[in-house]
């Protein structure tokens, strides 16, 4: 089936389009404002790139019409701290480019879209301990209020044109390779450079506890969500979770698996404080009841998993 991902040379992106190539699809079209496909090599000759800004309606139509998609995955966006720090271009790349997919979509008839969304849509007011896809989602930063018009829009373009719409609130995505700035990124990096035998300070408290999904069961979770059967998909936008440890948990892990690693905690107070309205325990029992989701790596398994990555495909992950 034709498949266009936006934000298709990004991290998740990049291991979407390898989940859907390693089953056989033959027509996926990746679109993304960079064209650097070292994340790529060992699919590039089965994917198109096709370079362009999801905030120019015309760069959108063209690849949703280019593509023949009958899905898009729209990933494409700028992450939590730039958008924060630069509203005006978040809300170009954020809010209008999930309007202008979601536009190509109706104009083009394509058929389903799946959107990337975060947990940075919840933040103040919760009085629960936990999170779950009934919280109400009051985003205090400025990257939540554009992926919550993103899960609105998408609600209303299912409603009122009945495009098949589906959106997946990640929590903390990790692996090898994660180079966009980002509140939680010290989960991936704090592996990444002590296997690269660099010193690495982690800038939240030791306590912080997080939920962490690896990256392949981040793609392959937004692929089983595309799979889903129509009749299966009521809540429509899903919270996942993965393994939920501490920062200290989590160092602990690397410093045993990567001996001499240098690990500090130097906190930073700024984003701690928007780490402490975000990232709460997560409920993801609709995602699990309504398409099966289960996460596959552990703690253990994803530092592992991720070491191997950075040894065996270094060309991956510059
Ligand atoms: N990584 C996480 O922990 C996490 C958590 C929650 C949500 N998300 C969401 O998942 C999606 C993928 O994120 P990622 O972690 O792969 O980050 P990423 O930065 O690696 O990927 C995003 C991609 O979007 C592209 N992009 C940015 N602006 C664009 C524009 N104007 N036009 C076209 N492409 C543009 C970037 O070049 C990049 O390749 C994003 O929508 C992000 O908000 C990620």
């Amino acid at each position: 089936m034709p498949t266009l991902i936006t934000g298709g040379t990004g991290f998740i992106g990049a291991e979407l389009a390898r989940v859907l190539v390693s089953r056989g699809e033959g027509d996926v079209t990746l679109f993304d404002i960079t064209d650097s496909t070292h994340r790529l090599e060992d699919i590039a000759a089965k994917v198109e790139v096709i370079r362009g800004d999801v905030g120019n309606f015309s760069h959108v139509l063209d690849a949703v019409q280019n593509s023949s998609a009958n899905v898009v995955y729209h990933l494409g966006a700028m992450l939590s701290l730039p958008s924060d720090h630069d509203p005006s271009a978040a809300f170009h790349t954020n809010v209008i480019g999930t309007f202008n997919v979601m536009e190509a979509a109706r104009l083009l008839d394509v058929g389903k879209v799946i959107f990337s969304s975060s947990i940075a849509t919840y933040a103040s007011g919760i009085t629960e301990e936990t999170i779950d896809d009934l919280t109400p989602q009051r985003p205090q930063f400025f990257y939540g209020a554009c992926k919550l018009f993103g899960e609105h829009t998408g609600l209303f373009y299912k409603r009122k044109y009945g495009i098949d719409y589906r959106g997946i609130r990640y929590p903390v995505i990790v692996g090898p390779g994660v180079r966009s700035p980002g509140a939680a990124q010290y989960s991936s990096w704090v592996i990444e450079e002590s296997a690269k035998g660099k010193p690495f300070s982690v800038w939240v408290e030791p306590e912080q506890r997080a939920s962490l999904v690896y990256f392949k069961d981040a793609a392959r979770a937004t692929v089983a969500l595309a799979d889903a059967p129509a009749d299966s998909i009521e809540m429509a936008n899903y919270l996942i979770s993965g393994t939920s440890p501490t920062a200290a948990d989590l160092v602990d892990v690397v410093r045993r698996k990567v001996p001499g690693a240098e690990i500090d905690f130097v906190v930073n107070e700024e984003i701690q404080a928007i780490l402490n309205d975000v990232l709460r325990p997560i409920d993801d029992r609709f995602a699990r009841h309504e398409w099966g989701w289960e996460p596959t790596y552990d703690l253990e398994q994803m530092v592992d998993d991720f070491l191997r990555e950075l040894h065996d495909n270094p060309q991956r992950y510059p």
